[in-house]
């Protein structure tokens, strides 16, 4: 599948949680390629921090990803000052409760399905007709997790927003028509306010004050362990790297029509081991060859095809 996005300069970027962490990097990415930016975040303080950053090429929006009626004016708004929009990225999102799903609350299950979920969902459904009306192609972009390809024990509420942004994902990739696409970012670790803007969001989106963050506790009750030192030969800003990186990532995968948007490379024998397990589960039986003829699209997808070996980012190759 093609698509018009080889250039950016001149088009639209409108970027859901983009006052901050990998949001504010791919922004800050787009700008300098000459895109117009649009920041929709839920927080006004960071936003106006972040557009700090750009020049009058950029404008912020206060929006809860979540709200549909609100994602409608954000639009609005955002084609009233810059036109059409040609890069949507469904960046926003939120940590989830940490406990194993059978422990999480109702309010605590629905507000991650809310953020997480219907966030994305509500950008694809409003933006994108907008995208396809004006026909001058477009590109969609969302933040998944490496979370989504190798579950993270004790984030089941996480794990799953995740995964269903990846299924989301590459479906609107095979729905789209030529000169649209649509890509999933599964970053792994990047430095952002993940932490404390998901209580933010929290606290504005239900009404509701949050204890302070306790310091830990050991589970007998005990003192807490001493803060965890990292050995002295590890180098720390290669695993948790600069939002900078995430977003010249990011306008990379654009152009090279990537449908995953991968980050690092050391999960990439964790997901070959999940692979191989699933692959390993399909009974050992033959393929009855009458099933393609008749359902053969449930049974293959050529989208997976699209996928071209992605080149090492600069800086990290071997
Ligand atoms: N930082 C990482 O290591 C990492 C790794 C994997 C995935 N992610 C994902 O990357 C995305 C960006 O997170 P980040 O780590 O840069 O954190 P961040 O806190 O710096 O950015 C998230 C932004 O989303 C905004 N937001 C949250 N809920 C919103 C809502 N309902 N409406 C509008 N804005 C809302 C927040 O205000 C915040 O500015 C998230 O989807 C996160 O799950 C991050």
């Amino acid at each position: 599948m093609q698509h018009s996005m080889q250039s950016l300069e001149g088009k639209t970027a409108f970027i859901t949680g983009g006052a901050s962490g990998i949001g504010l990097g791919i922004a800050k990415a787009a700008h300098k390629e000459g895109m117009n930016i649009v920041i929709a975040d839920l927080r006004q303080t960071a936003i106006d921090e972040a557009l700090g950053c750009f020049s009058d090429r950029a404008m912020g929006i206060k929006l809860d990803v979540s709200d549909r009626g609100a994602y409608r004016a954000a639009a609005d708004e955002a084609a009233a000052k810059f036109g059409n929009i040609h890069l949507l990225v469904n960046n926003a999102g939120i940590g989830g409760a940490h406990a194993p799903l059978w422990e999480v609350s109702t309010k605590d299950t629905d507000f991650a399905l809310r953020v997480n979920i219907l966030g994305v969902l509500n950008g694809i459904q409003e933006i994108v007709p907008r995208m396809l009306a004006h026909g001058e192609g477009g590109f969609v972009v969302s933040t998944a997790s490496k979370a989504a390809l190798i579950p993270v024990p004790n984030c089941g509420l996480y794990n799953l927003t995740k995964q269903a942004v990846i299924g989301i994902m590459e479906t609107l990739r095979c729905d789209l028509p030529e000169g649209y696409s649509a890509a999933v970012l599964c970053p792994g670790p990047f430095k952002s306010s993940l932490g404390t803007s998901g209580r933010e969001v929290q606290e504005e989106l239900l009404g509701e004050k949050l204890p302070p963050m306790a310091p830990p506790v050991q589970k007998d009750g005990g003192d807490a362990p001493p803060p965890f030192a990292f050995p002295a030969d590890i180098d720390f800003s290669r695993i948790e790297r600069t939002i900078e990186e995430a977003g010249e990532r990011v306008i990379r995968g654009i152009k090279n029509n990537d449908m995953y948007i991968l980050t690092h490379s050391e999960f990439k024998a964790g997901y070959k081991e999940r692979t191989e397990a699933i692959l390993r589960a399909f009974p050992d039986e033959e393929p009855y060859d009458g099933f393609a003829k008749v359902f053969g699209f449930l049974a293959r997808n050529p989208v997976f095809g699209q996928q071209k070996q992605v080149p090492a980012f600069p800086g990290h190759g071997k």
